[in-house]
């Protein structure tokens, strides 16, 4: 399995142009089984996750073409209705074909995702919703089976928690109800919006994404769409607290700080100095990193995909923080790496006190998770030594060419082939 080698200690200088946002492609991808015409992605990363669900989609039926940063999916007819064990086990996010298989085959078999390294993660909501627009739901052999062979109903849902997955599970599976759906209380996130004007350039009718309540009218078809993926603002967020970690400047193009709204007040109380421009922002501080209490909530909240990173800035703080992680039970498994490479943490329930240290020091490293890989690369950019992060393949789901943004702006990072 690759590895990722650091070597720390030199501030980061340089621009990175920020790639379009994973957690909007997948279910945009997954939306374009919606149709059997074209639909053309642009800004599209070159992720493991892509390539994952470029398969699923494939088997299900779907023709894929992928070439800088452009895909073309075309699902002239849905072949098979299965999103098999092997490919959900890999990545969570599969269970988003759920809704568009539903809204245009009448049935959709998919593999239960069970728990993941972060937590239970259950799909409950996105069920839920599902029969309450009238669809039969059975569960048999660890596969969820959802039935609709007459189509979905209008109907009212609240969900009693606004989940992005299934706020857009059920935003898909709509498209086509006979009647009027409003679904309450769903997720706010910038990828819902971009969704939603995906389905709506393809003919949907949908109003009210990006507040709590969405309503969609059913319409009998959908056509093509060329659509453009939003910047990633994870993506965004991580590099701008490497910048701040290393004390070095970067330029953060092709995004806004307008997307890491959530991150951008406790960057400032950390001693973040950020200049907007056209098409995106500088970011770097003049002082030590002062200690800042965070809590982790739904858009605009600070978003929990960025507490791992924010708590490998406070490691190296003048004084002590207090993070609290409210979206997952079980997000802290950097919390024992970055001690290995010298920080004061101590995890309580979903609560971790951070007290600064003066300095990281190499060592290495392993994390079973995306963001948390992400923090450890972090901290080795920052420690003084050598840092090894194994398990390369979790960074290669979420961020596309880290390596050669980092090292374009003066890190030194190389990969290498080794177990772990
Ligand atoms: N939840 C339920 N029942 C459900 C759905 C969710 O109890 O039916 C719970 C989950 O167990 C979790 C919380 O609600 O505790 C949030 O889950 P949500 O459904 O909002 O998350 P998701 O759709 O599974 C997406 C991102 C995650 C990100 C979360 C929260 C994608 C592909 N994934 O997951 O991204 O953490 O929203 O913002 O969009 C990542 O990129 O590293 C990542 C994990």
């Amino acid at each position: 399995m690759d590895k990722l080698n650091i070597v720390g200690g030199t501030p980061l200088n340089g621009t990175i142009y920020i790639s379009g946002a994973k957690n909007a492609v997948l279910p945009i991808m997954c939306a374009a089984l919606l149709t059997d015409k074209e639909v053309v992605l642009r800004n599209v990363p070159k992720l493991l996750d892509v390539r994952s669900l470029i398969s699923l989609l494939e088997h299900l039926g779907a023709t894929c073409e992928f070439r800088a940063g452009l895909l073309r999916i075309k699902t002239t007819a849905i072949k098979a209705t299965t999103a098999p064990y092997e490919l959900v086990r890999k990545m969570r996010a599969s269970v988003l074909v759920m809704g568009p298989l539903v809204a245009r085959a009448g049935v959709a078999h998919v593999s239960m995702p069970g728990g993941c390294a972060i937590g239970t993660r259950p799909i409950d909501i996105h069920l839920d919703g599902l029969k309450a627009m009238g669809a039969e739901v059975t569960l048999d052999e660890g596969y969820v089976t959802v039935k609709a062979p007459s189509g979905l109903s209008g109907c009212e849902y609240t969900l009693p928690f606004p989940s992005v997955g299934g706020t857009e599970n059920l935003l898909m599976a709509a498209v086509f109800a006979k009647g009027q759906v409003v679904l309450k209380n769903v997720a706010h996130e910038p990828e819902i919006v971009n969704l939603a004007e995906m389905l709506n350039a393809m003919g949907a009718k949908i109003v009210g994404a990006g507040t709590d309540t969405i309503t969609i009218r059913g319409v009998s078809n959908l056509g093509g769409c060329t659509h453009s993926i939003l910047p990633d603002r994870i993506e965004t967020g991580t590099y701008a607290v490497a910048a701040l970690m290393t004390n070095g400047k970067l330029t953060l193009r092709n995004t806004s700080l307008s997307l890491i709204q959530g991150l951008t007040q406790p960057l400032k109380k950390a001693g973040a100095i950020m200049e907007e421009h056209n098409g995106g922002f500088s970011i770097w501080r003049d002082g030590p990193i002062q200690p800042v209490d965070v809590v982790t909530e739904p858009y605009p909240g600070l978003a929990t995909d960025l507490q791992a990173q924010f708590m490998a800035l406070m490691t190296l703080a003048a004084g002590t923080s207090i993070i609290r992680e409210s979206i997952y039970e079980n997000r802290y498994m950097h919390v024992p790496e970055l001690v290995r490479m010298g920080a004061n943490i101590k995890v309580q329930g979903e609560t971790a006190v951070v007290r600064g240290v003066p300095a990281l020091k190499g060592a290495p490293v392993m994390a079973t998770d995306l963001r948390a890989s992400v923090s450890l690369v972090l901290a080795g950019l920052a420690a003084e030594g050598t840092t090894t992060v194994n398990r390369v393949y979790h960074l290669d789901r979420g961020y596309e060419h880290i390596e050669d943004k980092l090292n374009r702006c003066g890190a030194h990072v190389s990969r290498s082939n080794g177990s772990d």
